[in-house]
């Protein structure tokens, strides 16, 4: 059989390979890339929208198979790769910034800064470029809970300000505006004034993904930031009772009145369990982040137990999805993580498709 017959049967095989999460083949989805036929040995490329897909291993394999099902192929070669893609907007800030996440509540105190940091940890772990901004302006715990120290960010040319890096993370918080242990006195004017410079100032370089730590509560800060900061979606953390809802359900709404797309809801402290035990104990109920999700037609990212060694671990400066990546805790962020990534394609997708079928109509008419 000639390469170029191989190449067409491989090519027809992969055909058959469907994204789940985006419903289409990974041909037409222009993922195959790099073709190499050498004899009976073929490999090529599949390149994902992000290397933080939570399928990546399943549509490996179901190309190895198919492919090496086929006859005349002897050895099949997959490569896995990544290029993040852009959301689309139009806001002369954050260029360089391809997916802005804005992790928000209601309330305080459900876990939006632990949630922040270890999301931003699972998503660099997939090999992501990751940045982390700390919107908690009047609060911020994001230098604690990523164990950087308290010092003055570096200025440059034309009021410019370079974010610290931790962890293979750039991270920018007004927490390296203060003194340890001291409170940031800010009036309204400054606040704005700091919220500017972060959106306008910072130099963050080429980013697959920024994190955003919004203060709790749904106030200026966070419809500035909202507003502003040209972001691909917003993730509502909340905890599963009922009294907790209620104030998630502001947050949705929230993004909803700036036409921000919700990526979905965390439920933190689903349920107690220790490191040692699959043992599961619901303090706070059951099924209020699913309840939630319902309610607002978007899907639970995923849901985070309550495990001691996530406190010390924050206090600590060494968040647990990178000290402990395999622990339930760990497994639960980097889920979560892949969850996100994921639905941040699948809005992208879904619009093009929008403005693609939006021609069609058009040229039909
Ligand atoms: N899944 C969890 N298991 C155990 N402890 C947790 C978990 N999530 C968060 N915590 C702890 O709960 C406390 C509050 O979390 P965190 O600071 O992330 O909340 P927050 O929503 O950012 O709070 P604030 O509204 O004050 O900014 C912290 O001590 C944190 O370590
Ligand atoms: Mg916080």
């Amino acid at each position: 059989m000639s390469e170029q017959d191989i190449q067409t049967r491989v090519m027809q095989a992969l055909k058959t390979v469907n994204d789940p999460d985006l419903h289409k083949n990974i041909v037409d989805l222009g993922f195959v890339k790099n073709m190499k036929i050498d004899g009976g040995n073929v490999s090529f490329d599949v390149e994902l929208t992000t290397p933080a897909c939570p399928v990546k291993e399943q549509l490996k394999n179901e190309c190895q198979e198919k492919v090496s099902a086929l006859e005349g192929v002897n050895s099949v070669t997959v490569n896995m790769t990544a290029a993040v893609r852009a959301t689309e907007h139009t806001q002369p800030v954050l260029t360089t910034v391809k997916n802005i996440i804005a992790v928000a509540s209601g309330k305080g105190g459900v876990g939006k800064s632990t949630v922040t940091t270890n999301l931003a940890c699972a998503l660099a772990l997939t090999g992501a470029k990751v940045g982390v901004m700390d919107g908690d302006i009047y609060g911020p715990s994001i230098p604690k809970m990523l164990g950087i120290p308290i010092s003055p960010p570096r200025g440059g040319e034309n009021n410019k300000i370079f974010p610290h890096e931790k962890h293979g993370m750039k991270v920018i918080s007004a927490g390296f505006l203060t003194e340890e242990g001291q409170p940031l006195m800010l009036r309204g004017p400054m606040l704005g004034g700091i919220i500017q410079q972060f959106l306008q100032n910072v130099e963050w370089g080429e980013l697959d993904y920024l994190v955003i730590d919004l203060p709790p509560g749904t106030g200026d800060v966070q419809l500035t930031l909202t507003q502003r900061a040209p972001l691909s979606g917003g993730v509502i953390v909340t905890t599963p009772q009922d009294i907790s809802l209620i104030d998630a359900e502001k947050g949705v709404k929230m993004f909803q009145q700036v036409k921000v797309p919700v990526l979905g809801v965390v439920e933190n402290m689903s349920w107690f369990q220790t490191e040692e035990s699959d043992k599961k104990y619901f303090i706070f109920g059951q099924g209020g982040g699913q309840k939630l999700a319902n309610q607002f037609n978007v899907p639970l990212l995923g849901q985070v137990p309550i495990i001691p060694k996530i406190v010390e671990a924050g206090d600590s400066g060494q968040p647990i999805t990178l000290t402990d990546p395999d622990s339930p805790a760990g497994l639960a962020y980097r889920k979560l993580a892949e969850q996100v990534a994921a639905q941040i394609s699948i809005n992208q997708f879904n619009k093009e498709d929008k403005i693609d079928s939006g021609f069609e109509l058009a040229w039909e008419g």
